[in-house]
């Protein structure tokens, strides 16, 4: 198990579209996964999609009881996310702010869906079937965007609400999530 480099925006690599993940329950799957999660924690994250350390599979990690970027954001469970396929539950947006693993340092306030049913599945190919709202949805949204190519800052609407971090938000430990 090992932390692996986290690649940043700019990186081509970012915003591919990413592939369907075909075998559950292999080694090969094991291993990626926990080095995901080695990679997520040590750089205190939300979550982590696997495109982020360069592998171009529809996989995500994301959950946490207490993170210091959030420190009043409820407990969201620790979750492996796979070909996951999200649907809104209504039509209501909310902002609220983000961050990003390859984007370190920086803060933006991003619209999302505000109610949300996913599925996918686990590494075992189980299937996961959840209805969502509030920071669990705003982390699922951002998570599958990484699938997409899709970085947080392309979903912003108002660029005047991002910067860095230790600016805006002096009272929090400088550093990253999702
Ligand atoms: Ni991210």
């Amino acid at each position: 198990m090992s932390v692996r480099e986290i690649l940043k925006m700019g990186d081509p690599r970012l915003l591919r579209p990413a592939e369907t993940v075909k075998e559950f329950g292999t080694p090969e799957l094991d291993a990626l996964i926990a080095d995901m999660f080695d990679t997520m924690h040590a750089a205190n994250g939300a979550g982590l999609a696997a495109p982020q350390i360069g592998v171009n599979l529809q996989l995500v990690i994301f959950g946490f009881k207490q993170n210091p970027r959030y420190p009043d954001a409820p407990q969201v469970p620790e979750t492996i996310l796979i070909n996951p396929l999200l649907t809104p539950l209504s039509d209501a947006i909310e902002d609220g702010w983000e961050g990003c693993l390859s984007v370190p340092g920086m803060r933006g306030m991003v619209p999302r869906w505000a109610q949300l049913h996913y599925r996918g599945f686990d590494q075992y190919g189980n299937g996961i079937d959840r209805s969502v709202e509030g920071f669990h949805a705003r982390v699922v949204q951002h998570e599958a965007d990484h699938l997409l190519g899709v970085l947080y800052p392309m979903r912003m609407k108002d660029l005047s609400q991002f910067g860095f971090a230790d600016v805006m938000f002096p009272d929090m430990d400088p550093g990253e999530d999702e």
